[in-house]
């Protein structure tokens, strides 16, 4: 995805065509999803986009089997079927300690990502501005033009990924009306930690704004990182929008099932957007999401677990083929640094290794509002099976060769 700065004209407009959103030509379609589209056109092994390729939990399938047969086919309630939300609540509780309101206090939506553009749409008025950490995952950037919001970009400086306060401090100002934070994070695998979810809080308290927290990755933690919503620091449970969704977690990302978890005046208005844009997310698959969010804890373990194995063994390959890479603590992406292959950006680099070397991974300028600022980048997922992973070590070893 590319962010235009101005609205360009659209050369091949005809004349007589009515002129479409001046919004939508502000961005691109999305890189992430382009690039799965260009493995397949070359036959590539597929390591852009993020789904994995291994099957999701049985017990979680026979349940949404079960809950068509049991006819549970109609709408559900618009804001999500009611055993779904009790379930979100219990979970939220269980892992952060964090009590909500299932009745006012989440909206089922149609995956994380209508979640997060339902609570921007919720929120944003004419003139507000939102901070973005950069780099971001890409939803972000066409979220915060089609919202309405004014994205203020702050830097995450490799290796750590970290931030500078003062650049933090310098993005808020009296119109910011909320901060976009993702941990774990894609694409640089980093995991906030308490004192930086508190200069996050600091700077939300002083300038009375939101937050908006996609915590997706959750339960991708590794090395010893622990992910602590900002919903759990002093001051924040209220002004926090926590994102999240079945996707990641269970291994159905094709299912559209997330949520928002918001205080009730911010839920309503959450649930009025969501009404009209979706209706509802698919009423059988929240029923299996209700049996998902009982799994127990052994699921989670067992999932960080072969998550760690899967990291390990695509750094491996990586490492030997020649990349720089930055070692994740969370979510399931490596960030590599490709400067040592000599090709003049990351579009190049990326178009090579899916035509001529048969791998596809993701151009990191797609996570950047300046495309120059991420052509040193090239993002790996591991959220794929073994064969995949042997498929793709193969396949490298011809990058290895010609380097
Ligand atoms: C940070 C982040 N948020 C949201 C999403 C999309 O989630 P969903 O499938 O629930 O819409 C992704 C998918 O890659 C992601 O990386």
């Amino acid at each position: 995805m590319e962010l235009k700065t101005t609205p360009a004209a659209s050369a091949s407009a005809a004349a007589s065509s009515p002129k479409l959103s001046g919004k939508v030509e502000r961005f691109t379609e999305s890189v992430i999803r382009e690039m799965t589209r260009l493995a397949i056109q070359y036959g590539a092994v597929n390591l852009s986009q993020g789904f994995p390729d291994f099957p999701a939990p049985a017990e979680i399938k026979n349940a949404a089997k079960v809950a068509i047969d049991a006819d549970i086919n109609q709408y559900a309630i618009t804001w999500g079927a009611k055993k779904l939300r009790d379930q979100i609540a219990a979970n939220f509780q269980r892992t952060q300690g964090v009590f909500v309101d299932p009745e006012c206090e989440i909206t089922v939506c149609c995956g994380s990502t209508e979640a997060m553009l339902s609570a921007m749409m919720a929120i944003i008025n004419p003139g507000d501005e939102a901070v973005v950490f950069e780099p971001f995952y890409e939803n972000y950037g066409p979220d915060a033009i089609l919202s309405g919001a004014t994205p203020r970009f702050v830097k995450l400086h490799p290796p750590e990924w970290t931030f500078d306060p003062n650049e933090l401090a310098a993005a808020f100002g009296p119109a910011t009306k909320a901060i976009i934070l993702n941990t774990p994070n894609n694409p640089t695998g980093k995991v906030f930690d308490r004192a930086e979810l508190e200069a996050i809080r600091d700077l939300c308290l002083r300038w009375n704004t939101f937050a908006i927290s996609d915590e997706i990755y959750e339960h991708m933690l590794y090395d010893g990182a622990r992910h602590l919503s900002l919903a759990t620091i002093d001051g924040m449970r209220d002004r926090t929008i926590t994102i999240n969704a079945l996707s990641k977690t269970y291994s159905v990302t094709g299912w559209r099932v997330g949520w928002a978890i918001a205080a009730p005046e911010v839920t309503a208005a959450i649930r009025k957007v969501h009404d009209f844009v979706t209706v509802g997310a698919a009423a059988p698959l929240q029923e299996a999401g209700a049996v998902a969010l009982q799994m127990p804890a052994s699921y989670y373990e067992t999932l960080a677990r072969e998550y760690l194995v899967r990291r390990d063994r695509l750094l491996g390959i990586l490492g030997s083929a020649g990349f720089r890479c930055f070692k994740p603590r969370g979510a399931y992406y490596i960030m590599t640094d490709i400067s040592a292959f000599g090709f003049p950006d990351d579009v190049a680099f990326a178009q090579y290794l899916v035509k001529e070397i048969g791998v596809a991974a993701v151009p990191g300028s797609s996570f950047y509002r300046h495309p120059a600022d991420g052509r040193t980048h090239l993002r790996f997922t591991f959220c794929k099976k073994e064969s995949t992973f042997q498929a793709a070590a193969e396949r490298l070893v011809k990058l290895r060769a010609q380097s």
